[in-house]
């Protein structure tokens, strides 16, 4: 089982989660299942990845067959660009809610600090991105709602995404409940020292996404330079401890701290991907991790670049 760690609102977190971007229905139901079979309490969810049913309904089955109850698990969602404003908050989370079938998320996150408006959506995937027009409104009203759903006890906890530096001082200085995390892409490729440093500093606690540099990202181009996971000097330290270049490269991002949400559909990568928690790399070995930074991003978010809150020109 993942370590925990305490957020700064003295709840807890598994320091590694189940990501379920871009796991097609069916497939996630399958992974959801054996993961929590296996010893993964924390699971990461979004509303536009389109498939909260499908994992609503394997947390479920698994709450039901007693392998879990629902207060082991942390339950992670997100709130999509296109309910930013205060009044719809609230009505998004009952969605995803709905969707999950539970009565309350673990931690609700501002997916983007961008706001969308569509006239109507039709299929929830990536599209509606494309589909959507930029609207300005001002992430720190869509704190507020966010503030709302943990009055109503519908989040225990809230936090942020892709939000940089300037954008969460701006959070922290109008917030009423502080957020506990901001979850941002961390890679080899991407370490985001000074963010995670900031973070840390305000007591806001870092998860991981796109940790092995999500390889079947829709948009990757053959040698664009994200992480290999054939990279010799990271296959060489994983032989050292007997385990895979995805397991040293996990192992390294809960060293540096933050909380790793690699996705897999696939049994025996699940299972892999948790088992980090029985060696430690040492100060030399994290630094050869930390020597292929390039800022290079697996989600450079370009369609957003539009809007005036786009996050990645300042960070
Ligand atoms: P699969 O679902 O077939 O396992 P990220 O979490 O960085 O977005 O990366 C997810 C991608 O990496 C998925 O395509 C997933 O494919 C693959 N993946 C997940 N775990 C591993 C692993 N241990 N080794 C190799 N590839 C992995």
């Amino acid at each position: 089982a993942a370590a925990s760690i305490e957020l700064n609102n003295k709840l807890t977190c598994p320091q590694l989660g189940l990501g379920t971007w871009q796991s097609a229905p069916g497939d996630i139901y399958n992974a959801v299942k054996h993961a929590i079979s296996i010893g993964y309490r924390h699971i990461d969810c979004a509303w536009i990845y389109g498939n909260e049913k499908e994992v609503g309904r394997a947390i479920k089955e698994k709450i039901e067959d007693k392998t879990v109850t629902r207060e082991e698990l942390f339950i992670v969602t997100k709130l999509w660009n296109l309910f930013h404003s205060r009044n719809q908050v609230v009505p998004a989370c009952k969605e995803s809610l709905s969707n999950l079938g539970l009565d309350y998320i673990d931690l609700y996150l501002v997916h983007w600090p961008v706001a969308q408006t569509i006239s109507e959506i039709k299929t929830i995937d990536l599209s509606l991105i494309k589909d959507a027009n930029f609207v300005d409104v001002d992430y720190v009203e869509t704190w507020e709602g966010m503030e709302d759903c943990v009055r109503l006890g519908l989040a225990k906890s809230i936090g942020l995404s892709n939000f940089n530096t300037k954008q969460v001082r701006r959070v922290l200085d109008h917030a009423k409940i502080k957020p506990v995390m901001n979850q941002i892409e961390v890679s080899p490729n991407l370490t985001q020292k000074k963010l995670i440093k900031f973070c840390k500093d305000n007591d806001i606690a870092v998860t991981a996404y796109s940790p092995l540099g999500s390889p079947a990202r829709p948009w990757a181009k053959p040698g664009d330079g994200v992480v290999s996971l054939d990279n010799p000097q990271i296959v060489s330290i994983g032989e050292k401890y007997g385990k895979t270049s995805a397991q040293v490269i996990l192992r390294f991002l809960v060293q540096i701290g933050t909380i790793p949400i690699p996705k897999s559909s696939n049994k025996e990568r699940v299972e892999k991907n948790i088992d980090i928690f029985d060696f430690e790399l040492t100060p030399e070995e994290v630094k050869v991790l930390e020597s292929f930074n390039c800022d290079g991003r697996a989600v450079p978010a370009d369609d957003f670049k539009a809007s005036k809150y786009f996050p990645f020109n300042e960070d």
